[in-house]
């Protein structure tokens, strides 16, 4: 079979989802004997690019099985490992790494495509090398292997790479992985049963199990340099997924020091859209003059914290009534709040405190609460008229004491 047949085959199965013709390829970089990687992983791609017709054509096909390492793989004097993968017609991936005295990181992805090669780009208009790449951060303690079985998308300039099981080490003191792991957070289900591949693991390391409460985040968009909607909110992500008959929680807090604040505001709508290097929520408020008030009608949340076929997972719900507040005041509740955006995706918000309409001098208005912030008031309140009331009928108990044993004395 020639190499395009295999191409066109792959395209077909791979769209069908047969993932099982997918091969996990290991590659072994050594200076001498030593060596200073070791990496296994399986690799999808998604590449659109120009056809002579003027179209963009999309191509999906996984690390074919004569992906081999180049001789352009270095330890580079143990401290900086490059991985280099050629396959087919010219093409290659590549991997950076670094390390310290205690970790070691993957630091860059990058894909160089021969477009010349017309087995995988057909029609293509260009005849280039076409090079883009990503910088990383994936990270792992030394003397510990990196392990990430679940997908991860890396996304890049007309190109989608999606890595599963993924397992590497930077400077392995053996010549096989260490027994010690460093899962990836993808890996980790917060609240299912552990799964069979889980327990095999131990003993494990885990990035970051426990999920802590959220820290709550200052947020503010201008119009012409007016303020026109303040918020401030400790927000927590909780995603329910189900793949076949086992299901997975994902739990993440949105950290505010790495979360850019933006959006935009008129007389009856005002969105609040925060975005960090992996994750966008955007909040839509709208306002009804008639019954003057306001509430959140729509919650989008995309993120590339759990997998989802490669692509990024998002959803949206702009049918939502929540929040709902008079026209010129502002939101408030420090108890938790749930807010459920589909069956499967919430937000757990904290400390919140919110005016999307009618700001003035970048104020918050009159304090409108949450009924669970009332409820809570009601208990100080019942144990404080009790005390008052205690107080009370020791005071009457006392005077009329009192009194009697004054009029004791008089009978003398
Ligand atoms: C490859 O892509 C297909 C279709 O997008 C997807 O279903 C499959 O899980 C991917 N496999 C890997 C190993 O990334
Ligand atoms: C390689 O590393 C050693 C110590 O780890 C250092 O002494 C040497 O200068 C390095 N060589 C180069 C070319 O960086
Ligand atoms: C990754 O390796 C390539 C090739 O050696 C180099 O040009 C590039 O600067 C490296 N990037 C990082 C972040 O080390
Ligand atoms: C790692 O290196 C830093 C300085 O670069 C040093 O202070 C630290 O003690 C080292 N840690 C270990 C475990 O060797
Ligand atoms: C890793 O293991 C080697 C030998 O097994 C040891 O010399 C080294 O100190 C260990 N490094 C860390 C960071 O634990
Ligand atoms: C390539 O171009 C030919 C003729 O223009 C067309 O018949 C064919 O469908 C094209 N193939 C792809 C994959 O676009
Ligand atoms: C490395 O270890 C795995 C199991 O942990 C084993 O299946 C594999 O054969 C080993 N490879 C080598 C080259 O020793
Ligand atoms: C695994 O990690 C633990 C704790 O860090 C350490 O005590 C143990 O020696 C490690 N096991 C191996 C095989 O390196
Ligand atoms: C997350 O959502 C699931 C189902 O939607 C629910 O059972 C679970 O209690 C939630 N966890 C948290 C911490 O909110
Ligand atoms: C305001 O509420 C009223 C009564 O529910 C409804 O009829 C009207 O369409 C709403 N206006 C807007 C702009 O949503
Ligand atoms: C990569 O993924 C993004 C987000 O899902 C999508 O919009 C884009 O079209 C994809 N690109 C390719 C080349 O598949
Ligand atoms: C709005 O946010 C900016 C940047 O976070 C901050 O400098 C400014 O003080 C905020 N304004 C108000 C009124 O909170």
């Amino acid at each position: 079979m020639s190499l395009s047949a295999s191409y066109r085959l792959l395209t077909p199965l791979l769209l069908l989802g047969f993932v099982q013709v997918i091969l996990t390829k290991r590659f072994e970089v050594k200076d001498g004997t030593k060596i200073c990687l070791l990496a296994e992983f399986s690799a999808n791609f998604s590449v659109s690019y120009d056809t002579t017709a003027k179209k963009q054509g999309i191509v999906l096909f996984s690390l074919p099985d004569d992906a081999h390492k180049s001789s352009k793989s270095s330890c580079n004097n143990m401290t900086a490992p490059l991985l280099v993968v050629s396959f087919g017609n010219g093409h290659s991936l590549s991997m950076n790494f670094s390390r310290s005295n205690i970790s070691y990181k993957m630091e860059e992805l990058t894909l160089v495509l021969n477009e010349r090669d017309s087995t995988l780009f057909h029609n293509s208009s260009k005849a280039d090398l076409f090079i883009t790449s990503r910088s990383l951060d994936i990270s792992a303690k030394l003397n510990t292997s990196y392990m990430c079985m679940s997908d991860s998308a890396v996304y890049m300039q007309n190109v989608n790479v999606t890595l599963s099981d993924v397992q590497w080490e930077v400077l392995p003191p053996a010549s096989n992985f260490s027994k010690n792991k460093t899962q990836c957070q993808a890996d980790v289900p917060t609240v299912a049963p552990p799964t069979t591949r889980l327990t095999t693991l131990a003993p494990t390391t885990t990035a970051s199990p426990v999920v802590k409460n959220p820290v709550r985040g200052i947020y503010n968009v201008s119009n012409k340099n007016v303020t026109c909607l303040l918020a401030e909110m400790a927000l927590q992500i909780n995603i329910s997924q189900k793949t076949g008959n086992k299901s997975t929680t994902k739990i993440f807090n949105i950290n505010p020091h790495e979360i850019s604040a933006s959006g935009n505001c008129s007389n009856d709508q005002a969105t609040l859209q925060l975005t960090d290097a992996s994750t966008t929520l955007i909040f839509q408020f709208v306002a009804n003059a008639t019954l003057s008030n306001f509430y959140l009608n729509g919650i989008v949340i995309s993120t590339s914290l759990v997998p989802s076929r490669g692509k990024e997972f998002k959803v949206e719900n702009t049918s939502l009534h929540y929040l709902q507040t008079t026209l010129g005041k502002s939101y408030m509740c420090q108890a938790e709040q749930v807010l459920q955006v589909t069956s499967n995706v919430s937000i757990n918000a904290f400390e919140l405190h919110v005016q999307p309409f009618k700001v003035e001098n970048s104020k918050y208005g009159t304090v409108e609460e949450c009924q669970m912030d009332k409820d809570d008031m009601l208990i100080p309140i019942i144990v404080g008229a009790a005390l008052a009331g205690l107080v009370l009928i020791v005071l009457i108990a006392y005077l009329i004491g009192r009194k009697r044993s004054h009029a004791g004395y008089q009978t003398i």
